[in-house]
């Protein structure tokens, strides 16, 4: 990495954590004869600032196995450039095995980040993630602290095999799981998938959540150029990990806060990207959550522009057809793709390395250009995420016109409508169950204070019939969120959420409910009147929660179109939390 040209501006003696080691006072005292007992000299950290490192490492977090060591790699580069480490386990929020839902505890991390950060004496911050929520819990929390922060994502898993066929994360687990239903493969076929998908440590290797969250990262100048994409496996992702150690000891003498380099433009580049990848839907809820912890107003109109003018580059799956992140890698990563829509960037924008992203990515190159496209042939002319409003969601919805089939893109359909997914899951798997090829399947109360918590049911399952007769999409609809690595027809994240009383509660089976990508348009054909009448009706459901975490959490829990962020962790949220003096 060539150095950083910023000038070292903050002295041995302004280190935050000075108060804590400085002072000749009794309370100095004891945190420096605790430090001592650890088998620490002053000498090792007397002057040097001192290094959090938040690892998300568990023994239920697959995707960072690897943290438990890697860790170290990230201490060395720390001590190397004349820093003091110190390791904070953080809250794992492992995709595969948290329940109900990991969104439930994304805030949990935002908040556990910026406290940790706080009441420790620490000058600056290396956070390891990259788990679905763990990137932007991190960053949420790294952000409102506002002390040096680098990012260092977990990195891709390797690529899935099975019998030769490539595997992705997610995308082929639901996709075997139909043939199985359908009767179209074994079971032990599904059992040899089970055991081939998942071959390595590192986050899911499609364009899911994990790899779209560390490449906004990435983009909104965050994380280290190119280490968005760098495998968790290849070596290479061991001296990422060595090198932003290395780096964030310079970014505490330079005073490089997130302050100074999440700017609007940097969350801009971010939607751009994101686009340019075939990001996530869950994309939109973080990003708009972090610009706001930022202090940048990001909405959901800023995807809508970006969506219309970023065409789809990234032919990594599922919104491209063929590829996963290691041929992604292979292809030139990330930096490759931003050289690509460099006319969509504003590369003046700092970045963590302390110089612009213009400049990180500066002689970018694209080995394959059939997984990097250019911009004259991409995967998919407009952005691959579409934001739809109407009478069903006032505040906005999303759809992934790039993961779908073409044809539901304008669609008029009956709706069947379910209060709660057990009794869609027994319909759809009654074959006598009346869907037709046109019916709008639709879920309710799986919104953020409904689910709670907002699971990832969004890709409803296919009915047991309708698989047979051959089909593998139908038009969906419910105020969940879906997997980054899901696909097909499915209306998401209705906003104002039906569990409080958005019009999506109002909605009955039989109803007609109209999707139009094109004009943006989402409605069901019911009379206003008709609409203030079941509103009338309306029953309040019962609280999800009556005590402990889930009880602040749907007290305090926006909703998606927000961000899904809890009001109170907002940044300018009342007056400025105070650093801690005794
Ligand atoms: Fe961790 Fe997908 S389960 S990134
Ligand atoms: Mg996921």
């Amino acid at each position: 990495m060539t150095a950083s040209p910023l000038p070292k501006i903050k002295t041995a003696e302004e280190l935050r954590s000075r108060r804590w080691f400085g002072p000749a006072d009794l309370r100095s005292f004891g945190h420096r004869s605790r430090a001592m007992q650890m088998g620490y000299s002053p000498e090792e950290w007397t002057g040097k600032p001192v290094i959090a490192i938040l690892n998300t490492w568990s023994d239920l977090q697959p995707c960072h196995a690897h943290f438990k060591t890697r860790v170290d790699d990230v201490k060395r580069g720390i001590l190397m450039a004349g820093g003091f480490p110190v390791e904070l386990p953080a809250l794992s929020v492992s995709e595969s095995y948290v329940k109900p839902t990991t969104m439930l505890y994304r805030n949990m991390l935002a908040m556990e980040t910026e406290e940790l950060l706080r009441s420790h004496p620490v000058d600056g911050a290396v956070l390891m993630g990259g788990c679905d929520k763990t990137t932007p819990g991190l960053l949420l929390g790294a952000t409102s602290m506002n002390i040096p922060a680098i990012f260092l994502p977990a990195g891709p898993m390797l690529r899935g095999n099975w019998q030769g066929k490539h595997l992705g994360s997610g995308s082929d687990s639901w996709k075997y799981w139909d043939e199985l239903r359908a009767g179209k493969i074994t079971d032990q076929d599904w059992l040899a998938v089970e055991g081939g998908i998942a071959r390595s440590y590192g986050t899911c290797m499609t364009m899911g959540t994990a790899s779209t969250m560390t490449a906004i990262a990435e983009a909104a100048g965050m994380v280290l150029p190119g280490g968005s994409s760098m495998l968790a496996a290849d070596a290479g992702h061991i001296r990422l990990a060595s090198e932003s150690g290395r780096r964030i000891v310079d970014m505490v003498w330079e005073d490089l806060t997130p302050q100074k380099i999440q700017s609007r433009a940097a969350f801009e580049n971010a939607i751009a990207v994101a686009m340019a990848m075939g990001c996530s839907t869950n994309a939109i809820i973080h990003l708009i959550a972090m610009a706001r912890r930022a202090g940048q107003d990001i909405g959901l109109d800023d995807f809508e522009r970006y969506s219309r003018k970023v065409p789809v580059i990234g032919n990594v799956r599922p919104s491209g057809n063929a590829y996963l992140m290691e041929d992604f890698y292979y292809a030139g990563g990330i930096k490759a793709l931003m050289n690509n829509i460099r006319e969509h960037l504003d590369l003046t924008c700092l970045t963590v390395s302390g110089r612009t992203l213009g400049e990180n990515i500066e002689g970018a190159k694209v080995h394959n250009d059939d997984v990097i496209r250019p911009t004259s042939n991409p995967i998919y002319g407009e952005g691959s995420l579409a934001v739809l409003k109407g009478n069903l969601a006032p505040d906005g919805c999303v759809i992934k016109p790039a993961a779908m089939d073409q044809r539901f893109l304008k669609h008029s359909g009956p709706a069947v409508v379910f209060d709660d997914y057990p009794s869609m899951k027994k319909a759809v798997d009654d074959e006598s169950y009346p869907f037709t090829p046109d019916t709008v399947m639709v879920l309710r109360n799986a919104g953020p204070q409904g689910g709670p918590g907002m699971p990832e049911w969004g890709m409803l399952p296919m009915p047991k019939k309708l698989l047979k007769e051959g089909h593998r999409d139908m038009m969906r609809l419910s105020d969940a969120r879906m997997s980054g690595t899901s696909y097909g027809a499915c209306v998401l994240h209705v906003s104002p959420e039906s569990w409080i009383g958005g019009p999506l509660a109002l909605l009955k089976t039989g109803d007609m409910v109209e999707v139009d990508v094109a004009s943006r348009s989402i409605n069901m054909q019911v009379s206003d009147n008709e609409l203030a009448e079941r509103r009338a009706a309306l029953q309040a459901p019962e609280p999800r929660y009556e005590r402990g975490y889930g009880w602040m959490f749907t007290k305090h829990i926006q909703q998606a179109s927000d961000g899904c962020d809890f009001d109170f962790l907002k940044t300018d949220f009342g007056r400025p939390v105070d650093e801690p003096v005794i």
